[in-house]
């Protein structure tokens, strides 16, 4: 089940802790963001924070922004950083749907959702793939692995 959080300032690091929990990675591993970046974000006032809940606890959270670059029929959804706690068991997949389903409900706007991604991270873009996304742009040694990003677009 979604669920959309505003964090207070006072509780930055409070959350900022637990994301990074959920995050559930290694430093080294391909998709990681610090506890440092993922407080920068949560303090990013145009950033906002989607969670998935699952027996009451979280299991996934999304950062993404939400504009509209001045026209009002277009919604474009930019998805900053996101993870599941339980890797490779379809909780990424149906979180991931379950997100696009709740914008896609403004059945009368257009949306469209943009996105990076490692070209070292095959489960994120097999699931990009899997649900309607195609690749409209690379950026070569964008990451500090040395691996590019690859652009992803659904609209
Ligand atoms: C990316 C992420 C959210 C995907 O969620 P997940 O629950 O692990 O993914 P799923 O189990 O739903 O699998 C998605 C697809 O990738 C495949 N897959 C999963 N792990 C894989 C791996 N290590 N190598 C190749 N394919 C893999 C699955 O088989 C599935 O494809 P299928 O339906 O055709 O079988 C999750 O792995 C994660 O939190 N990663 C760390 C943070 C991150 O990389 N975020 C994305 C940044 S762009």
């Amino acid at each position: 089940m979604l669920q959309f959080v505003r964090v207070p300032n006072s509780e930055v690091h409070q959350w900022g802790t637990l994301l990074y929990q959920v995050q559930n990675l290694k430093p080294q591993a391909v998709g990681y963001w610090s506890l440092s970046e993922i407080e920068s974000e949560i303090k990013n006032s145009t950033s906002n924070l989607c969670l998935e809940m699952l027996d009451q606890k979280i299991e996934g959270f999304i950062f993404y922004t939400q504009s509209s670059l001045g026209n009002e029929n277009v919604v474009l959804i930019e998805i900053r950083h996101w993870a599941v706690k339980s890797k490779g068991r379809g909780r990424g997949t149906q979180f991931f749907k379950e997100f696009l389903k709740h914008f896609e409900s403004f059945s009368h706007k257009s949306i469209e959702f943009n996105l990076e991604v490692s070209s070292k991270n095959p489960a994120a873009i097999r699931l990009y793939q899997k649900l309607g996304f195609v690749q409209v742009g690379q950026r070569k040694a964008y990451y500090k692995d040395g691996s590019d990003a690859y652009l992803f677009r659904k609209n």
